[in-house]
């Protein structure tokens, strides 16, 4: 079976997210399933830069208005294409946004000229013989490839989508005007098609549009039935019915494995914990903190609203006086920066925070680090309370999406059995992250139950094997 992987980002080329994370250990973890998979990524600076001695399979004079090429190359054993659209791409700043952090004004051709080409693909143009069995597209910004499949093929062929959300508050929604320029016929301007509150709402494209929907965990799939998770698109989440499902995310134990990561000082397994503590001691330098009893927080995060981190700067006053200390790496909202770096000079070696995104040093927090909150309002999956499991960096998390899913709450009964993985708390709310933060002090104080609750994590298997058969037979159902 033979599958296009269309998406804005993937790992190891260009990331800003968990999403990232996903659309590239996709090919691997579906090759066990006999599935090939080949993943069709916007021409971006990084990209290029990798891709140089690409071949050229196709050229587009005029793909929505811009000059393009479909180069092909494989690259540590993925296939990969590439749409070189300079016009589009080859600019400087973000992925999305502008260097000052204001999103791309022609976002909306960006991404409409990815799906465009997609379905061209899937269509019959590029590499010979290739015929794609099926698209797989992910989140809004090649959500539309399954709209011009429905409205504008290439060729009578049908081929079956599925589409993945990630996110459900990221919508890729545009005013009218950009209806007529998108190469999509009239009959497309419909709430079966891509039509969204007298707009285009690409997310809602692919939704109505797609032969399948998945989101990222089985909590998340049901939570998005739900006014307050659906964020506008419950009502045809609903109407979808069984077409939606949640498999759980994987996470790649090539890159995210202890026992061989060069990133850590230490390198350890399940039997040698203890090898942590140099790990620990080194972050501590690393991030100035003083060293102590208590537990040493960390974590690694985009600065929002949906990641909780404006609850959590609520409640560095009561981690400090319960003993605990914090080190944070991550970016986003101003107003948060800010609040982290005054609570940084508020508590010097107690609270110290790295703005910015650094990948090594993610992989050595999480082996150093005694526990990694992630008090997210909601989140589709997460992957950094995964990481966490596998590296003894306790998860202290929300009760939602993925987060729900992955993490055994250490309540009386979980210690009694002996198969606590973490600490969960809900609502998100002063009150009950600040008790959770008491409780994991209090957990982190009783060496043994500590030690049983990291192994426990440790032992736990997130990698690819259930999830990567779970897409293999959607895939299966819908070409039977
Ligand atoms: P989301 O995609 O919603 O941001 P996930 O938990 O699914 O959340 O994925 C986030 C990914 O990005 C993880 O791989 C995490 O380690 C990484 N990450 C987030 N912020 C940073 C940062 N500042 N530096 C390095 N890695 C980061
Ligand atoms: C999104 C979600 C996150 C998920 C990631 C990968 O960014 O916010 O929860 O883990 O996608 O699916």
């Amino acid at each position: 079976m033979k599958v296009l992987s269309v998406a804005s980002e993937a790992v190891p080329l260009v990331k800003t997210g968990g999403l990232a994370d996903v659309v590239g250990a996709l090919p691997a973890a579906l090759a066990d399933e006999g599935v090939e998979v080949t993943t069709l990524l916007p021409g971006y600076p990084a990209v290029m830069q990798a891709t140089k001695r690409a071949r050229v399979l196709h050229a587009w004079d005029s793909l929505l208005g811009e000059p393009a090429r479909l180069l092909s190359r494989t690259l540590e054993g993925t296939r990969l294409l590439v749409l070189d659209a300079p016009g589009l791409y080859q600019r400087d700043g973000g992925l999305y946004a502008d260097p000052s952090g204001t999103d791309w004004s022609d976002n909306w051709r960006r991404f409409c000229a990815l799906a465009r080409a997609a379905a061209d693909v899937a269509g019959g143009v590029g590499p010979k013989g290739a015929g794609f069995d099926l698209v797989h597209t992910h989140d809004w910004q090649s959500a539309m490839t399954s709209a011009y499949l429905r409205y504008a093929p290439l060729s009578d062929r049908p081929v079956p989508s599925v589409l993945t959300i990630h996110n459900m508050a990221f919508q890729g929604w545009f005013g009218a005007e950009v209806f007529p320029r998108i190469g999509l016929p009239r009959a497309a301007w419909s709430i079966d098609g891509v039509e969204n509150h007298g707009g285009v709402g690409m997310l809602k494209a692919g939704l109505a549009t797609a032969s399948a929907v998945t989101t990222v965990s089985p909590t998340y799939a049901a939570e998005i039935r739900s006014p307050e998770f659906g964020m506008g698109l419950d009502g045809l989440i609903r109407a979808r019915g069984h077409d939606v499902s949640g498999i759980l995310n994987g996470i790649d134990t090539a890159l995210w494995n202890p026992q061989t990561d060069r990133a850590l000082r230490q390198r350890y397994t399940v039997r040698t914990l203890a090898r942590r503590q140099g790990n620990k001691r080194a972050l501590e330098a690393e991030f100035g903190l003083e060293p102590g009893d208590g537990p040493l927080f960390i974590v690694i995060s985009r600065l929002t609203w949906q990641k909780g981190m404006d609850v959590l700067l609520e409640c560095l006053d009561h981690l400090v006086g319960i003993g605990g200390r914090l080190a944070l790496l991550g970016s986003g909202d101003a107003a948060i920066e800010e609040g982290f770096h005054e609570a940084a000079a508020r508590y010097p070696g107690r609270v110290a925070v790295r703005i910015g995104y650094d990948e090594e040093l993610s992989h050595r927090m999480q082996g150093g680090g005694d526990a990694i909150l992630v008090p997210s309002r909601f989140e589709p999956c997460g992957l950094t309370q995964l990481y966490g499991l596998a590296y003894g960096c306790v998860p202290v998390v929300a009760r939602t999406g993925g987060l729900a899913d992955t993490v055994i709450d250490a309540n009386p009964a979980a210690l009694m059995a002996g198969v606590a993985t973490g600490v969960q708390h809900e609502p998100v709310g002063y009150h009950t992250l600040s008790s959770a933060l008491s409780r994991t002090v209090a957990l982190f104080s009783r060496p043994e139950v500590w030690r049983q609750i990291q192994s426990n994590g440790m032992a736990a298997d997130f990698s690819w094997g259930a999830s990567g058969r779970a897409y293999a037979a959607l895939y299966r159902s819908l070409l039977a």
